[in-house]
């Protein structure tokens, strides 16, 4: 399982767009979020060497245009794809779509969208009403979550997807936070919460704001992950429960290959 960075805001690649909002590719199959821009992700999408017929679905977190700017043009250049979104989506997004002779399936609950590979369904919080909905994947005893700006709160929309995987250790959280100028203490607390919870690894970036990342990458040292565009994100294989066995991240650029190894989750 691995987790190609199509589109964020930091790259060592000067070929590759960067901006605001994200797009994160599972599996080369499933793509997560299509950041601000269609022409930039296409542009990525081609430099990267990404396989466009082999992405049959496209995950929407929620509808702010930093997370669906990109689908557009992507609907266009590829036919028969099916958009996961939530039910509270504007009609004007959801007949957008179909306009584009593309599907749109809403989620409300935990779903299984492909082998192991899960979306949680609208959540929505009463002070912060953005439906918003993550992904998650499953590896053995554990799970990684992937999310788009975490509007519902990242430690609310955690604990429930931990009501759903009660037994599983997180490996890592992936995406934006929503930290951005939140206060210090605030996002002290969050951090203290993802040890209490015992997530692994993190990947904060997008919304999760400058202060919130360096606080984050201070905790976790080595196992921060720092986002970057034309990067490959490599999931971890837990063979028990308290065994932590973590493979080392394979760097991906474009044109090389993924390596053999890396693919046998
Ligand atoms: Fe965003
Ligand atoms: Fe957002």
């Amino acid at each position: 399982m691995y987790i190609k960075v199509l589109f964020d805001k930091y790259t060592n690649d000067k070929r590759l767009h960067t901006g605001w909002g994200l797009s994160f590719l599972v599996n080369d199959k499933i793509l997560f979020d299509t950041g601000e821009n269609g022409n930039w992700l296409l542009h990525n999408i081609e430099n990267l060497d990404i396989d466009l017929n082999k992405i049959k679905i496209v995950v929407v977190s929620h509808e702010h245009y930093d997370h669906t700017g990109g689908l557009w043009e992507l609907l266009k250049k590829k036919k028969g794809i099916q958009v996961y979104g939530c039910p509270d989506f504007s009609n004007e997004f959801k007949n957008k779509v179909k306009n584009f002779k593309a599907r749109i399936i809403e989620t409300i609950e935990m779903t299984e969208i492909s082998k192991n590979i899960f979306i949680t369904g609208q959540i929505q919080d009463k002070y912060q009403p953005i439906p918003e909905q993550a992904l998650v994947v499953k590896s053995n005893n554990s799970i990684s979550i992937i999310t788009g700006c975490a509007h519902p709160g990242i430690i609310n929309m955690v604990r429930k997807i931990k009501e759903f995987f009660p037994k599983e250790i997180i490996s890592m959280i992936l995406g934006g936070f929503h930290l951005m100028g939140e206060d210090k203490r605030i996002i002290a607390l969050i951090v203290e919460d993802f040890r209490k919870i015992g997530v692994k690894k993190v990947g904060p970036t997008h919304c999760t704001g400058p202060e919130a990342e360096q606080a984050f990458r201070r905790e976790y040292k080595k196992d921060f992950i720092h986002v970057k565009v034309g990067e490959a994100i490599h999931l971890f294989n837990f063979i028990k429960k308290t065994e932590f066995k973590r493979k080392k991240e394979v760097k991906w650029k474009s044109k090389l290959r993924i390596p053999i190894s890396a693919k046998k989750y």
